[in-house]
């Protein structure tokens, strides 16, 4: 593990209500939250995961270029990427744009780990962050920054109705101007697990509710979007 590494507890105050929570209740069910079936945290869950999507979705590197492609035009980015899981992302956007500092919070120490491995020399210039996006204080201290990313992770907040709550928290450490570029599958009718993914055309919307303008459809395969908003400050 590289030495610039964060642990922080977590606390006990869940993500719950609140008016947001309750402006997305038109576009979930009100099922409780959906258990952990797979706990990245597990060393082995974790590396099978990994081969596991190689394979199952081919299509990812299309996603990396199309964040790659949304923040080039950015300079010395201070970057923050939540459910960074092995690193993927955080290397394509470390070598191919202008990157000030880059925060990768998981709350899985196995991921990290994989993620270190997986970045080499460049993992030196990553802070990692342990923590839990679903705890509402997860934004405390990370600064001000100009991009938060995420990529097939929002959907561990174990339903749909914490998508809002979780981007408005992503919004409060982002910069005026400050970029958002959030990634995850979509409802479909074959999805097995209804209560995680909103609707596609529900995902722009849960932008637009957290507070974001100009929002983008970057990139589209699989079932699964990429959109980008601004924060307007
Ligand atoms: C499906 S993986 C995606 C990883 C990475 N974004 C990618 O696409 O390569 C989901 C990631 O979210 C992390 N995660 C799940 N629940 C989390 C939580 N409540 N807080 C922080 N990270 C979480 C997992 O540990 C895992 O690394």
């Amino acid at each position: 593990m590289p030495d610039r590494r964060e642990i922080i507890g977590a606390k006990s105050d869940r993500m719950h209500s609140g008016a947001a929570t309750s402006s997305l209740r038109h576009m979930s069910s009100d099922d409780e939250d959906l258990p952990i079936r797979v706990d990245f945290r597990d060393p082995a869950t974790a590396r099978t995961w990994i081969e596991e999507t190689r394979i199952k979705r081919p299509y990812r590197p299309r996603f990396f270029a199309a964040f790659c492609a949304a923040l080039a035009p950015r300079r010395q980015l201070r970057i923050l990427e939540l459910g960074s899981g092995p690193g993927q992302l955080a290397r394509e956007i470390l070598l191919h744009c202008d990157v000030h500092s880059y925060h990768a919070l998981d709350f899985s120490q196995a991921m990290h780990e994989l993620a270190a491995e997986h970045l080499g020399e460049l993992a030196t210039r990553v802070t990692f962050v342990i923590r839990d996006f679903r705890e509402p204080a997860w934004p405390n201290g990370l600064g001000e920054l100009d991009a938060v990313v995420t990529l097939q992770a929002a959907h561990e907040t174990r339903h749909k109705r914490h998508l809002v709550p979780l981007l408005e928290r992503a919004r409060t450490v982002l910069a005026p101007g400050g970029v958002l570029l959030y990634a995850d599958h979509y409802l479909t009718p074959e999805s097995k697990l209804p209560g995680l993914s909103p609707a596609r055309d529900d995902q722009p919307l849960a932008l637009e509710r957290a507070g974001f303008v100009d929002i983008e459809l970057r990139h589209e395969e699989g079932n699964m979007a990429l959109w980008s908003g601004r924060n307007p400050g």
